[in-house]
């Protein structure tokens, strides 16, 4: 989503006569964008943050500024502890951000920083395309915000309310990424499954953007247990355009743990999406989010969210341990489990969900599927990176190909989680 909201930020600049350069030193204004999600991300952002004050130093008219989720949650900290900042500016504001950088180039330097940090319900981006190199794969933002409330997030105080896009403005976006040479898209919302524009809802979304002439697949994230509709897994089966992974965050195995989340569903209710979803979609690839240390679970309750991830067999997971977050619902009540025992439920965690993905791809090998090339393999410039359609990576030997175009390959040796495959 950040990266997403980069390619906006780039649009919104680039349409206001800047230039972009690669390098922090030649750069007139340098924008870090930043996610509040994780304890760790908000560190590593502040951390990266801190880094520029000696660019400050040495030049200070350079114009210093971040953007995104930590300007919303904590402004007035944020210019407290990184006195030398220039531009503060929330997620709803990125289209000040030409007036806001012009008029502190005029400015005298050392003025104190200008914060732009105001939540507004109605901002879509939706007339901006985000800025495209070129690349085989893009983003397309459908929905913004959410409205769900889980108790450990920030996002809804960070993103606002939950919004979806004219599904018109998402077929232009789509058409336009096309021409620029994108053969697939990711469509991103927090919670895709709340989509809703003029009576049409996701599965909709998906059909329309999957009938874009010249796309070759379309991908989501992320899903929602409580809004997930199975009509998307028959879409996903009578359109090979629509590829068959789903990211369906469980967060917990525990009944109790889910109820004290807001999550709004059972263990039970998952494993039925589930399987209802197997059953339309057989070639499904699964992926969740899981959290462990939520305050006040136990080991029994660790061990429940152990047994779930044995049961689902996840292809991949995203595991992570709770961490406190302002404003949010659980901030109030007892963060008592330790960070010994967060850090030891999270290393449990995943040695058991690295098995299973393991074993998930080794049951692949041998297999001979699609697989769309995105471009040069990073370690190798004589073979070609791509993925098959339920997403694992795939290099192999160059053969007069192009990047965008697919061909079928034999899944062959893993090397980590990518494959080695052979043209079949
Ligand atoms: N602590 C730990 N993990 C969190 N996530 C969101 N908020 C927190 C938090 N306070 C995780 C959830 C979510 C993913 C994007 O980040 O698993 O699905
Ligand atoms: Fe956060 Fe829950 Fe919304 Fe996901 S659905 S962004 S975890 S509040």
């Amino acid at each position: 989503m950040n990266v997403a909201d980069s390619r906006t930020v780039e649009t919104v600049l680039l349409d206001a006569g800047f230039h972009l350069t690669e390098s922090l030193g030649e750069a007139d204004v340098i924008l870090v964008n930043t996610c509040a999600v994780r304890e760790s991300a908000e560190e590593r952002a502040l951390g990266q943050l801190a880094s520029l004050s000696r660019l400050k130093t040495e030049t200070p008219t350079k114009i210093i500024g971040v953007l995104g989720c930590i300007p919303q949650e904590m402004k007035d900290e944020l210019v407290r502890r990184l006195p030398f900042l220039d531009l503060v500016v929330g997620p709803d504001e990125y289209r000040q951000l030409p007036y806001l950088i012009e008029e502190r180039l005029a400015a005298a330097p050392g003025q104190p920083a200008h914060v732009a940090a105001r939540l507004n319900r109605h901002e879509l981006y939706d007339d901006i395309v985000p800025h495209h190199t070129g690349g085989i794969t893009a983003f397309v933002t459908i929905t913004r915000g959410c409205d769900k409330f889980c108790s450990f997030c920030v996002v809804p105080y960070v993103r606002g309310r939950e919004r979806s896009r004219p599904l018109t403005s998402i077929i232009a976006e789509v058409e336009q990424l096309v021409a620029k040479g994108a053969r697939e898209v990711m469509l991103l919302g927090q919670n895709v499954d709340a989509y809703r524009w003029e009576g049409q809802s996701f599965a909709d979304c998906l059909e329309a953007v999957a009938a874009v002439e010249g796309l070759q697949r379309v991908r989501f994230l992320t899903s929602h247990p409580q809004d997930i509709h199975l009509r998307i897994f028959e879409v996903m089966r009578e359109n090979r355009k629509v590829c068959p992974y789903l990211h369906l965050p469980v967060q917990s195995g525990c009944d109790r743990i889910l109820e004290q989340m807001n999550r709004g569903y059972t263990r039970e209710r998952y494993l039925e999406i589930i399987e209802s979803a197997r059953e339309i979609a057989p070639d499904l690839a699964l992926s969740t989010d899981i959290i462990v240390g939520f305050p006040s679970e136990t080991e029994r309750e660790f061990e429940e969210t152990l047994d779930l991830a044995r049961c689902v067999r996840f292809d991949s997971a995203f595991m992570f341990k709770y961490s406190e977050r302002p404003h949010t619902k659980a901030a109030g009540m007892t963060d008592d489990v330790s960070e010994t025992e967060k850090i030891r439920r999270l290393e449990t965690l995943i040695a058991l969900q690295k098995q299973i993905s393991q074993k998930q791809n080794l049951a692949q090998i041998g297999r001979v599927d699609e697989v769309l090339i995105e471009g040069v393999s990073p370690k190798n410039a004589l073979q070609w990176f791509g993925r098959t359609p339920d997403f694992r990576p795939v290099v192999f030997s160059q053969n007069g190909e192009v990047p965008g175009q697919v061909v079928r390959v034999k899944l062959g040796e893993l090397s980590g989680f990518t494959f080695l495959g052979h043209l079949a």
